[in-house]
């Protein structure tokens, strides 16, 4: 369970969050839903303490990330896909995290068949493709086995077949219970990925609400998507009233 409360950050003057309440339940995937530069990832940079909040706080399963005592168990997470030493193969980078996280070494085994690399897995990291590199990313996220999983645009970079792999294995891990928090600037793919969504728009909460409800009403979910978040959106000038 992931509980933000008023949560709330500034740059300089501008607000990238605005006092963000939302409850991210266990058992589901949950979709984080805003346009480019709605603050998605600084919202998943404040839940793992990369970010420090002005107001308000970030709970994981009660306690904030600073708090946890075996983070990697607890909560795994897909931030930047490219933060990997290049020289380094995927499996010594899982390795060395597996050795400083107290996770057992055969479990690096493990994540590389679920994400497809263990023929790769042998290769230095800095010649990974983009989606081999997200692969490695959703490698490292499950390695301590966590309850709790947070992707930041997971889908960035990875082919059909790599979109549907990730869509499967997030609602599979969701349906062993866990909270599955999962950001996207794509409304139809998260309509095929998630059953609860949270929008937001300029940092504040614009919905929360599933699938089925945010399309009720509109001719399609884009539609609906879009007339949410335009109001919010204003330095595309778009003006749409
Ligand atoms: N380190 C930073 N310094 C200054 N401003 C920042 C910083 N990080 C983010 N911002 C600003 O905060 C706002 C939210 O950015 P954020 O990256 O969280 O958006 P996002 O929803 O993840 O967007 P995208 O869909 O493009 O990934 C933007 O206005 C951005 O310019
Ligand atoms: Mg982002």
């Amino acid at each position: 369970m992931i509980e933000l409360r008023e949560l709330t950050k500034r740059y300089g003057g501008r607000v990238a969050v605005d006092a963000l309440s939302v409850q991210v339940r266990p058992g589901v995937v949950t979709g984080f839903l805003g346009p480019n530069g709605s603050g998605k990832s600084t919202t998943m940079r404040m839940i793992l303490g990369l970010d420090a909040p002005d107001h308000g706080e970030a709970l994981i399963d009660g306690v904030r990330y600073a708090q946890l005592t075996r983070p990697l168990r607890t909560v795994g997470a897909l931030l930047d896909a490219g933060a990997f030493h290049p020289g380094r193969s995927g499996r010594a980078h899982l390795a060395a995290l597996a050795a400083s996280n107290d996770i057992p070494a055969a479990r690096v085994g493990e994540v590389l068949r679920v994400v497809g690399l263990s023929g790769a897995g042998d290769r230095r990291a800095g010649t990974y493709s983009l989606g081999m590199r997200q692969r490695l990313g959703v490698a490292v996220a499950l390695l301590g086995d966590p309850g709790v999983l947070l992707l930041d645009e997971p889908v960035n970079g990875l082919d059909p077949e790599g979109i549907r792999w990730i869509r499967d294995l997030l609602r599979g891990l969701a349906a062993e219970g866990r909270t599955v928090f999962v950001s996207s600037h794509l409304i139809a793919e998260m309509a095929l990925t998630a059953e609860r969504l949270v929008v937001i728009g300029q940092g504040r909460l614009l919905a929360e609400t599933t699938v089925a409800g945010l399309a009720a009403g509109h001719d399609s979910l884009e539609d609906a998507f879009f007339r949410l978040t335009s109001q919010a959106t204003d330095y595309r000038g778009t003006g749409v009233s």
